[in-house]
């Protein structure tokens, strides 16, 4: 098995080794797979793996390793992945969709997904020899860099917009003793930051214009497959902000089907918030013209007007026949209160899902009788200040809590209401 690193843009190859994070000419670099096994052999493999106990054989992500970062060395994760695939009827009615299950990458070891790609990219960064990492971050990357980072024993560098970033990711950044930067200007401004000063400064770059997040991400597809019994559902949903997992599903999905481990390729949908949805007005002209804006939305994982990996996922919607959609603050925040009250729970960003999802249903895109995994990214606890504001405001569907005196009389008074 090997693979090869080269830029998509200008085709330089690099070693599987190179420190590199982006191309000197400024494209993003991917990873190209060769294994040397293909589909049954695959399947068999990774079956033996599933749910093993030492560390290594434990993780949803290295349990794919020969797709992932081959060679010798040390790997340097928790384990993660392995999440469950939820179903409730609940949502199911909410959405409009009989056949849904959720893939919950929110109950991975720091509480997103990026914990995939991290274990990968920090693997990798170690046995290139990296000195220290850095990030920039709507939160959620921090949190799981600094992580990683601890664990390897390797200095971080966290770059954050100031006041942008929910409470829960920051307190974990900090906790994990990443040198945390609160910048000011929003996450655009951040990346460009981190761009020039990992280059400038010789620090690795983790990012998901890191090739290697990439690699570790595409085990979410893999894996909710092989949950699936290699059945691929008709769509999987997923919020994009960055766009680093629109690409690695679109990826996942390529090299599945070439290695026959897949015979249906599933459509992806991607779904942003209205408020940032750089990539959604691009799909409207059929990605003949590129936008970028700025951004505000409440879903602060994915508050991006400009997302580094914008031709990745164009390519992941074209190759998929996939779509991309953007739903209100309002229509997510409904849809994270279905989510929490099935007793799942996530954070905003990861409703856009099941928002994205009710609304192409409704204008028959998705269709009542297709097969949906929708893919939560985030931990309720991530942004517990969305759950309170929602809760507090009072109102019909919110559930208030009630101050009462330390008397039985009050607490029957408040049962007879
Ligand atoms: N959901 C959550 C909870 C996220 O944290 C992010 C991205 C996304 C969705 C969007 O994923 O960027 O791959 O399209 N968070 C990044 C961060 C930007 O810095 O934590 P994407």
């Amino acid at each position: 098995m090997s693979q090869r690193v080269s830029c998509e843009s200008c085709g330089r190859v690099f070693g599987a080794r190179s420190p590199q994070a982006q191309c000197p000419c400024g494209g993003l670099l991917s990873v190209t797979q060769r294994p040397s096994q293909r589909g049954a052999t695959l399947r068999r493999r990774f079956a033996a793996r599933q749910g093993q106990d030492p560390l290594v054989e434990g993780s949803g992500v290295w349990r794919y390793r020969e797709l992932l970062l081959s060679g010798r060395g040390p790997i340097i994760t928790h384990p993660e992945g392995n999440t469950p695939l939820y179903r409730r009827p609940a949502l199911s009615r909410y959405a409009g969709i009989d056949d849904l299950q959720f893939k919950h990458e929110g109950e991975n070891p720091t509480g997103s997904f990026k914990d995939r790609g991290m274990t990968v990219a920090v693997t990798q960064a170690v046995r290139a020899g990296a000195s220290a990492v850095a990030c920039a971050s709507t939160g959620n990357t921090s949190a799981s860099m600094a992580a990683y980072a601890a664990h390897a024993g390797l200095p971080a560098l966290v770059f954050v917009p100031a006041g942008k970033v929910a409470a829960g990711k920051l307190a974990q950044a900090l906790a994990y003793n990443a040198r945390t930067l609160l910048v000011r200007g929003d996450f655009d401004a951040c990346l460009r930051l981190v761009r020039e000063a990992s280059e400038a400064l010789g620090i690795a770059l983790l990012n998901s214009i890191n090739p290697w997040r990439i690699e570790g991400q595409k085990t979410i597809l893999w894996e909710l497959l092989q949950q699936r019994g290699w059945d691929a559902p008709d769509w999987i949903v997923v919020p994009g902000g960055n766009l680093g997992n629109t690409s690695a599903f679109g990826k996942a999905l390529r090299e599945a089907r070439e290695l026959g481990l897949l015979r249906r390729v599933p459509r992806i949908a991607s779904i942003q918030a209205a408020g940032a949805s750089p990539f959604f007005k691009s799909y409207r002209t059929g990605f003949k013209r590129r936008f970028t804006m700025p951004a505000e939305t409440v879903a602060t994982a994915i508050r991006i007007g400009d997302p580094a990996s914008y031709e990745r996922g164009v390519r992941a919607i074209r190759e998929t026949r996939g779509v991309v959609a953007a739903v209100s603050d309002r229509a997510i925040l409904e849809a994270k209160a279905a989510i929490d009250a099935a007793g799942i729970g996530c954070e905003p960003a990861s409703a856009a899902s099941l928002a994205g999802l009710r609304q192409l249903a409704s204008r028959g895109i998705v269709k009542p009788g297709h097969s949906v995994v929708a893919v939560l990214t985030g931990h309720v606890l991530k942004d517990s200040q969305a759950v309170m504001d929602w809760h507090l405001a009072g109102g019909r569907g919110r559930n208030k809590p009630i101050e009462i005196d330390a008397k039985v009389s009050a607490v029957e008074r408040l049962l007879k209401r």
